[in-house]
């Protein structure tokens, strides 16, 4: 059997909930379920209630994440209309600026052009700028990466419209960069029927031609793989109401890695896309002493050995090509043999003074 030895990988859109989602997942869960996937830094997304909009709420979530987490966090501070003059403020101590264009959970949204400016002109130069943009409002991230002459990152790029016009704009040499997550590449419509509520997430799952296009423009045009960790109760999923999203930190190394087994793309830029993109795009800090080992064997995904606090995911059941065996964070042994062994507050967090 082979071992193989990795990074420590980064996922740059995780969900963890905290504050006002804590029954979903808080940051000790989060975190021992990123270090079970192999990942070792992760960055928080802001759709929590209260949304990371203002600097009190974003101290506050970040006191509670140096409190608990058991690997490295930093955190996005959220875009909204109301609380644009916080902007240089919240450019201090976030390690990025959200901006969501399109419909999903939660209530932050830019739907105008004067927020759009503000977070343009306002948000610190040498931070990132990363957008939940569909469709169309792909070439408005676009535009505004071409007008103010600065970077925009695209989180989840799920359709063969969208990774071509970004194929584009870096053809053009416009500073933009992107993200895939493998459910997008692992499932597709069909799969949406199958499960239901619980393959129901933003954006919705492709087209078997979207997902052949992201595994095209795989080698080139896409820097990341980001997991979009989201986790909802099953309860909350089977309600009348489904939240959209689906947990993902424990399943995206093991599918990425049966990628690379079925000669669809090389571990080389595997490394790339889950840990040195990510670490130069969002400028992070090294993590010295820091390793994933892996086992490759085929092991089948389980809902009931996940650490999230959700308890399920969309891959139950399927087979992948390998599993995390040992984890490692700056010389520490944080997980064996499927035990995370971090104490919460162990980790570090990013940003956050
Ligand atoms: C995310 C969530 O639940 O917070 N849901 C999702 O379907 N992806 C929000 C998001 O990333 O759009
Ligand atoms: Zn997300």
């Amino acid at each position: 059997m082979t071992t193989l030895t990795l990074p420590g990988l980064i996922d740059v859109h995780t969900h963890l909930r905290v504050p006002g989602g804590e029954h979903k997942e808080d940051f000790a869960t989060g975190t021992a379920a990123a270090l079970a996937g192999g990942i070792t830094m992760i960055l928080g997304m802001p759709n929590t209630s209260p949304p990371l909009t203002t600097p009190s709420a974003l101290h506050t979530a970040y006191a509670l994440a140096a409190a608990d987490c058991r690997c490295d966090v930093g955190l996005f501070a959220g875009a909204s209309p109301e609380d644009v003059r916080h902007l240089p403020e919240l450019g201090e101590t976030a390690v990025a600026l959200k901006i969501y264009l399109n419909d999903t959970f939660g209530k932050l949204r830019v739907e105008d052009v004067p927020t759009l400016r503000a977070c343009f002109r306002d948000w610190p130069r040498h931070k990132l700028i990363a957008m939940h943009a569909e469709k169309q409002s792909v070439a408005v991230g676009i535009g505004l990466a071409a007008t103010y002459d600065r970077p925009v990152h695209f989180c989840h790029i799920s359709r063969r419209e969208e990774i071509e016009l970004i194929a584009d704009a870096k053809m053009r040499g416009l500073p933009v960069t992107c993200e895939v997550t493998p459910h997008h590449l692992f499932l597709d419509q069909a799969d949406a029927q199958r499960l239901g509520p619980l393959g129901d997430m933003r954006p919705i799952l492709g087209t078997p031609d979207d997902v052949a296009a992201l595994w095209e423009h795989l080698h080139d045009t896409v820097d990341c793989i980001a997991t979009d960790h989201a986790p909802h109760t099953l309860a909350e999923k089977h309600s009348a109401t489904p939240p959209p999203g689906v947990a993902g930190l424990e399943t995206s190394l093991g599918l990425m890695l049966t990628g690379v087994v079925d000669g669809r793309f090389t571990l080389d830029r595997l490394i790339t896309l889950m840990h040195a993109n990510p670490r130069r795009i969002y400028n992070l800090p090294a993590q010295p002493d820091t390793l994933v080992e892996v086992e490759m064997t085929p092991t089948h995904i389980q809902n009931e050995q996940m650490y999230s606090k959700c308890g399920w995911t969309p891959f139950h059941g399927r087979e992948v090509a390998g599993r995390v065996q040992r984890v490692i964070l700056r010389g520490q042994l944080v997980y064996e043999n499927g035990q995370v062994l971090a104490a919460a507050g162990s980790g570090k967090v990013i940003g956050g003074q």
